[in-house]
């Protein structure tokens, strides 16, 4: 059975919202009830049925409103999309990961034949049905990595490996948590990271660094990140934070349930085999207040995680204008039972 596509905007009138199902399989980021910065960084084997995690490449019900939503951010800004004429080859490397996973993952919706260098590519949900030669430009509307990841949920940083560091040479970033792919162009781990704070005192960026360099073909590893969204909106950029900076004034008591999102981000690292890059795609799920606390362990716990959060982190994620009247809200849904840690 194959999976049922949601008509829907992350703008306007946003009509997004997840399905019962899809709440379940929600990627809920926290062990205990308190968060801070660490290396949490595990191997990405694929996990049990209908989570986040069954595929290696996740593919959901938001799929095609995503992918119209990309589209129409490259209409408007096509800097979103950027790769430095180094890493066509990581492109292509991109291209064929995400073709082959796709494929196996969802077989009713994606197709690939592959004959020597001449490929076709079946994407039924998009209707799309190219044939081209891999490793031929021109045989292809856009280059490699805009090509598939015009295809692709979630965001793509391809990094390039050299003097022990890694570099943002390449990207399509159009569902950012305020962060601009034209500003990082070209920059290396501890640069882009820069305005992180705390993290950097505490060994973080030094340690996963290592981590990242030393990943291996065919052993992916993931980590989760979260930040919190006002309104269903994949495209936080710093270039349009003039359409999207005010919502965060906009949040009360009566409107918190359907305005405030948990936004939890899969981050996944795979080494690419031709150009040694390593993709880091940054898959983005969204969760209304609404829908977090129908999961009474869920709500229970967020409740604590944001009351208890460090300043400096609420302060960095921009929580800090409505993080108390959420808190409030939170607090009916967390009758002080203790939980269990790891859920
Ligand atoms: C934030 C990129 C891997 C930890 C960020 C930001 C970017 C970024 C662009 C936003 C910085 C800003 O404010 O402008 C990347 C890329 C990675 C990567 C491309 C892959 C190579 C990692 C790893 C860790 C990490 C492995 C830790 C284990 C963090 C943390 C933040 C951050 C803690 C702050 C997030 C928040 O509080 O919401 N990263 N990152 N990153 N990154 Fe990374």
């Amino acid at each position: 059975m194959g999976i049922n596509f949601r008509k829907e905007t992350f703008r306007d009138d946003f009509t997004f919202r997840n399905s019962p199902e899809q709440v379940k399989r929600f990627p809920f980021p926290y062990h205990e009830d308190a968060y801070m910065y660490s290396v949490n960084i595990e191997p990405h084997v694929a996990g049990p049925k209908n989570s986040v995690f069954e595929h290696l490449i996740d593919v959901d019900e938001h799929y095609v409103s995503e992918m119209q939503d990309r589209a129409m951010v490259l209409a408007e800004d096509p800097l979103r999309c950027q790769s430095l004429p180094h890493m066509t080859l990581a492109g292509w490397d991109l291209l064929e990961l995400l073709m082959t996973e796709m494929a196996k993952g969802y077989p009713e919706h994606f197709t690939l034949t592959q004959d020597g260098d001449r490929w076709r590519w079946i994407n039924r949900p998009l209707g799309i049905d190219d044939t081209f030669t891999f490793g031929d430009v021109s045989t292809l509307p856009y280059g490699p990595m805009e090509y598939i990841t015009r295809q692709s949920q979630g965001d793509f940083a391809i990094l390039d490996q050299r003097d022990g560091n890694l570099w943002m040479d390449a990207g399509m970033i159009t569902t950012q948590a305020d962060w601009s792919l034209d500003f990082d162009i070209g920059m290396n781990f501890f640069e882009w990271h820069a305005p992180v704070p705390l993290a950097h005192e505490m060994g973080v960026f030094t340690r996963a660094l290592k981590f990242l360099t030393n990943i291996q073909q065919g052993q992916p590893a993931r980590r989760l990140n979260w930040t919190m969204t006002i309104n269903p909106r994949l495209d936080t950029s710093p270039e349009n934070f003039h359409k999207w900076g005010s919502d965060r004034l906009s949040v009360t008591a009566e409107n918190v349930g359907q305005k405030v999102h948990l936004r939890v981000e899969l981050q996944t690292f795979f080494r690419l085999p031709r150009s040694n890059a390593l993709v880091f795609p940054i898959r983005c799920y969204l969760l209304k207040m609404d829908e977090l606390v129908s999961v009474a362990k869920w709500g229970r716990r967020f409740h604590r995680v944001l009351r208890d959060l460090p300043d400096e982190l609420a302060e960095y994620k921009g929580l800090t204008r409505y993080r108390q009247t959420v808190v409030e809200w939170l607090s009916k849904y967390d009758d002080g039972a203790p939980t269990s840690p790891g859920f």
